[in-house]
């Protein structure tokens, strides 16, 4: 019999102790050997979760404890959730952990505190979804040219209620935390935050790459409008949150944004909580991967999954390589990055302004590629929505200052990226 500690009885802690004791008769045919959960670890011990475990607020009653074989760590956070795993590691467990924003932070150390214990973290990225699994096995053979995925199903959610349905931010982000989809902190969802660590993550795996939060470009939905909705439509774009992982001849670019596909693109139609990943590899060409991305049950899949593996022998080296890269990849800074942007500026409904405007962009070496005029609420002035061919970021970034220098514009440029 093998047991288990959890640390960390919440949305996914509360479906793993309920499904390792449900679907018993399976997991314990895969693995060999039947899994139990012995301790589970929370801040209140009064709460009733629904399970019948042993509850503790000590979670040394878990790391400490020499009759369990592996602490599988769901509580959140980067820092506290770091001590206890990296305890646990000393004490020779097994760890399995579906906390993306520890990995984001501390998975290289992580990696070298582990040596040959097994660290298992597929339920980290796109919740049900065996990507890392994919990555660190499947593709294994192949040099990867991109990652591309919605990887936020909070966001995805929302975004698919508010463009479909008109729901209210507010409101259709309360229901995405009472569904267990956002995390703790939901701006971590919304600002794009949790989609970066997920990247974050699975570049380390397909590039070797030691990235922080700090080094790549995220941003998250919070200034999409119904105007940019409506701009996307018209030219047949669907708007989602998208993490980017793509070898350029330069390096590597990691950016995490909302991001208009077009809407024919297999990712566009990807709806609600649901998540979806495609990489390109040199040998295996596109493939795609999909399924839910949160939720207590779909998580608790993967973090199961990994806990079968471990049971079973089955573990590669951490982040998926024996020894470093030689051809030594390296991230290309923000400011190199070249996309297609699409615009959105408030200004003076007159003549002229429209050729200024074309004259700045045009300073900058920045190509116009399609241009509408919609009215503006106030009847003097009027919104203009621009897509430009492609140019380096730091460009869109300094005409997007000399563009709200103008006198004819008022308030602030927004700016979207454009992915085909
Ligand atoms: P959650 O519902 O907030 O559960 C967290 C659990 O950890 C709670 O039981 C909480 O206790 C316990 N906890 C937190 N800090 C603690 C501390 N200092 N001492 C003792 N117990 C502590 O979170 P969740 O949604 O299950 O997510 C858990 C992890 O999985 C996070 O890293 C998250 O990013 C990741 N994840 C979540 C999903 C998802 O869909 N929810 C998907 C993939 C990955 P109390 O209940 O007493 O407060
Ligand atoms: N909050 C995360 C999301 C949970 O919405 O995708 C899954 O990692």
């Amino acid at each position: 019999m093998i047991r288990v500690g959890i640390l960390g009885i919440g949305t996914v802690g509360t479906s793993v102790a309920r499904i390792l004791e449900e679907n018993s008769d399976i997991i314990e045919a895969r693995a060999g050997k039947k899994i139990v959960v012995k301790t589970g670890i929370v801040k209140d011990t009064t709460k009733d979760r629904g399970v019948s475990i042993a509850l503790s607020d000590d979670p040394s009653t878990v790391i400490d404890d020499p009759e369990i074989d592996i602490v599988v760590e769901l509580m959140g956070g980067v820092e506290a959730p770091y001590a206890l795993v990296k305890r646990a590691l000393k004490n020779g467990k097994p760890v399995v952990t579906a906390n993306k924003a520890l990995l984001a932070y501390h998975r290289y150390e992580l990696q070298a505190l582990a040596g040959e214990i097994p660290f298992m973290y597929e339920a980290s990225t796109a919740g049900g979804i065996p990507i890392i699994g994919a990555l660190r096995n499947g593709l294994s053979a192949n040099h990867i040219e991109s990652i591309k995925g919605i990887m936020n199903g909070t966001c995805n959610y929302m975004l698919t209620k508010m463009i479909n349905e008109g729901a209210d931010y507010d409101e259709i982000l309360k229901e995405a935390q009472d569904l267990g989809y956002a995390e703790a902190d939901p701006t971590f969802d919304v600002g794009g935050f949790d989609a970066a660590h997920k990247l974050l993550i699975l570049a380390s795996i397909a590039y070797g790459i030691d990235a922080k939060p700090e080094d790549i470009v995220i941003e998250g939905i919070e200034n999409i409008t119904q105007t940019d909705v409506t701009f996307a439509k018209e030219f047949g774009y669907e708007i989602k949150l998208l993490g980017i992982a793509k070898k350029v001849e330069e390096g590597v670019e990691l950016r995490v944004h909302a991001t208009m596909i077009p809407s024919e693109s297999m990712i566009a139609k990807v709806d609600g909580v649901m998540n979806a990943v495609t990489v390109v590899g040199d040998c295996v060409g596109e493939t795609m991967y999909y399924g839910a991305g949160a939720g207590g049950d779909a998580t608790a899949s993967a973090v199961i999954a990994d806990i079968i593996d471990i049971v079973r022998g089955n573990h590669g080296p951490m982040l998926g390589y024996k020894k470093g890269l030689e051809s030594g990849l390296k991230l290309l800074h923000k400011d190199e990055i070249v996309s297609q942007y699409y615009l959105r500026l408030e200004v003076n409904d007159q003549s002229g302004v429209l050729a200024a405007i074309a004259s700045t962009l045009g300073r900058f070496g920045i190509s116009i590629e399609s241009m509408l005029q919609k009215p503006s609420k106030n009847e003097e002035r009027a919104k203009l929505l621009f897509t430009t061919h492609c140019c380096a970021e730091i460009k869109m970034r300094d005409a997007i200052d000399a563009l709200s220098e103008l006198d004819d514009v008022h308030g602030e440029i927004a700016m979207m990226r454009i992915e085909k």
